[in-house]
């Protein structure tokens, strides 16, 4: 059976972060499934070290706890099951066929509509004592700045007529609950072709982060991305987990 997430729901107006709150709620125990959802952050975070910058009431922005008992070193795979599971309800949600950057940029026609950011803690064996999952979905923007312009998009801009905030938080999190199900019973193999279908990227070229550049052609049982750096030589590009505030590298 599905874990639920969105069992608990804590919504706020105004946050630092989402992920931030979730934190503080985690360190007291709060349950797997717990939400932090809120209308606008002022220290929203992105991966690489980047801002994550709304305006209020534009994006669907908030963080879901999840305590899966296994070895901190798969909790980036978690990172490609979200990408799943928000394509999921996209087209539940919006008929949107939208497509997954690895490991878990959403997509749609080639602009950024969505973004995950998980953060972790360890136990001392090694395992996961916690990851929060922080999911930031624009919606309501009918432009961005000139620097994102190229690259962002929102369900507004995408269909005309986006959906409300509390729906597509509701189809999201039972995709999520469903995904996360899913993973924990059958590990990330089956979930693999599930992000392959909804790939945008593979046949593209790609830099890697040492500086190479080349075609990604697959991710693999693990979640990393299989990347042709040409001369016979195969790249295989990890996804980071960072801990909670550090941001992810
Ligand atoms: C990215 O850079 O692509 C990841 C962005 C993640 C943003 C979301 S918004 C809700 C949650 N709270 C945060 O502070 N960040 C994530």
């Amino acid at each position: 059976m599905s874990p639920v997430v969105g069992h608990t729901v804590h919504t706020f107006e105004t946050v630092d972060s989402t992920q931030a709150v979730l934190g503080h709620l985690a360190a007291e125990g709060a349950l797997e499934g717990t939400v932090v959802v809120a209308r606008h952050q002022t220290a929203g975070r992105g991966s690489r070290r980047r801002q994550w910058w709304d305006a209020p009431g534009e994006s669907l922005m908030f963080s879901v706890l999840l305590r899966p008992a296994v070895p901190i070193a798969w909790a980036p795979q978690l990172s490609l099951v979200s990408g799943v599971a928000v394509v999921d309800a996209l087209r539940a949600c919006c008929d949107l066929d939208a497509r997954i950057r690895w490991p878990n940029d959403v997509l749609i026609d080639g602009k950024k509509v969505c973004g995950v950011l998980p953060e972790a803690v360890s136990r001392p064996d090694g395992r996961v004592k916690y990851v929060l999952l922080g999911i930031g979905i624009n919606v309501h923007q009918r432009e961005f700045p000139p620097e994102l312009s190229d690259m962002a998009t929102s369900l507004l801009l995408a269909t005309g007529g986006p959906p409300d905030h509390t729906r597509l938080l509701s189809v999201t999190l039972a995709a999520l609950g469903r995904r996360y199900g899913e993973w924990l019973s059958n590990g990330f193999t089956e979930l693999r072709l599930e992000w392959r279908k909804r790939a945008g990227m593979l046949g593209q070229r790609v830099h890697i982060c040492d500086g190479r550049e080349g075609v990604a052609i697959d991710v693999d049982d693990t979640g990393a991305l299989l990347v042709d750096a040409g001369r016979g030589a195969l790249a295989r590009v990890v996804s980071a987990v960072a801990e909670p505030g550090e941001r992810s590298a």
